[in-house]
């Protein structure tokens, strides 16, 4: 993959730590297309990409539906001639114990965080075949690799994610298309804020450990562009958890047992102050 001619696409761009991979690489010359539903947003992001030096389209994106995602694609195609690096990153969270969990808010979430996912591989896939080189990034979670408390229906979107990755990374590694699962631990973002009851989860996750600056996380996406990396796992907490929970499922249970209380105090707290809960869900 040669240096100077990168294309990128990047979902979920407006904010947080799709914001921050296309400043890292707009910062190393790349030539981006952005999309997220923020058009207001996206266009402040494209601006501050060309002052650091790259170029950068704006689309408006609702990633769960497929043709805006094709469009995503097809604009990269028409205005830099090709696609060097798809980011499936566009996500969101949801905070509710599975036994309250509907049926519609468990559909709605997997057509964000999964299907959004699977239409940015199969918009990329036809295209880095045809070039016989690519490379595309999913970003899962550490709670894709262990289920946690009040985190359910994400946790199996994510579990998701990294299955389908997990089989397109050998399907396509003979195409030479490199295919990465990216998997950050507590990132400062957005995502809190606008994920149901995110407040109360982030005042408990708060007393677990500090929260990753997004751009540590977007670095080190932009670091391994072009290489043969199958899989990220942000943090040793998050390395240790994913080690946890395969040989050691009820300690791991145990540990989660405490978060689970814990989180639901903060829940009750809220339930108990609406005027003052601060979370809105998208
Ligand atoms: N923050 C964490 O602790 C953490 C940890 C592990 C994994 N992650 C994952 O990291 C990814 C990025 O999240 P973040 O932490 O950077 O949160 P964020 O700041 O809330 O960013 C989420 C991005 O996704 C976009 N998005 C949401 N729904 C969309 C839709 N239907 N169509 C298109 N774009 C959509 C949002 O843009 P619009 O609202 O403008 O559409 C926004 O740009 C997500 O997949 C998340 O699950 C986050």
């Amino acid at each position: 993959m040669s240096r100077e001619s990168r294309v990128a696409v990047i979902t979920g761009a407006s904010s947080g730590i799709g914001r921050e991979l296309a400043y890292e690489l707009a910062r190393r010359g790349d030539r981006l297309v952005l999309g997220a539903r923020r058009m207001d947003k996206l266009q402040e992001v494209t601006q501050m990409c060309l002052k650091l030096g790259g170029r950068a389209l704006a689309v408006q994106t609702d990633v769960s539906v497929q043709a805006q995602v094709d469009a995503l694609v097809t604009t990269a195609l028409d205005n830099f001639g090709q696609l060097d690096l798809m980011v499936n990153n566009a996500g969101r969270g949801l905070f509710s114990r599975v036994q309250e969990t509907t049926s519609q808010q468990m559909r709605s979430i997997f057509d964000v965080n999964f299907f959004g996912v699977f239409y940015g591989c199969l918009a990329a896939i036809p295209v880095m075949l045809a070039q016989k080189q690519g490379h595309i990034m999913n970003v899962a979670s550490v709670v894709g690799k262990r289920g946690t408390p009040y985190h359910g229906a994400y946790s199996a979107t994510k579990f998701a994610v990294i299955g389908l990755t997990e089989s397109m990374r050998v399907e396509l590694k003979p195409h030479n298309i490199h295919v990465t699962a990216i998997c950050p631990a507590l990132t400062e973002t957005e995502f809190f804020e606008t994920s149901e009851r995110g407040s109360a989860a982030k005042r408990s996750f708060a007393k677990l450990r500090r929260m990753m600056p997004a751009a540590d996380v977007a670095r080190k996406m932009a670091d391994i562009v072009g290489k043969d990396k199958p899989q990220i796992v942000f943090t040793f907490g998050g390395k240790l958890l994913a080690a946890m929970a395969t040989l050691l499922p009820r300690a791991t249970d145990a540990m989660m047992a405490r978060y689970f209380v814990d989180i639901s105090q903060q829940i009750e707290q809220d339930s108990r102050t609406p005027a003052t809960q601060p979370v809105q869900s998208k």
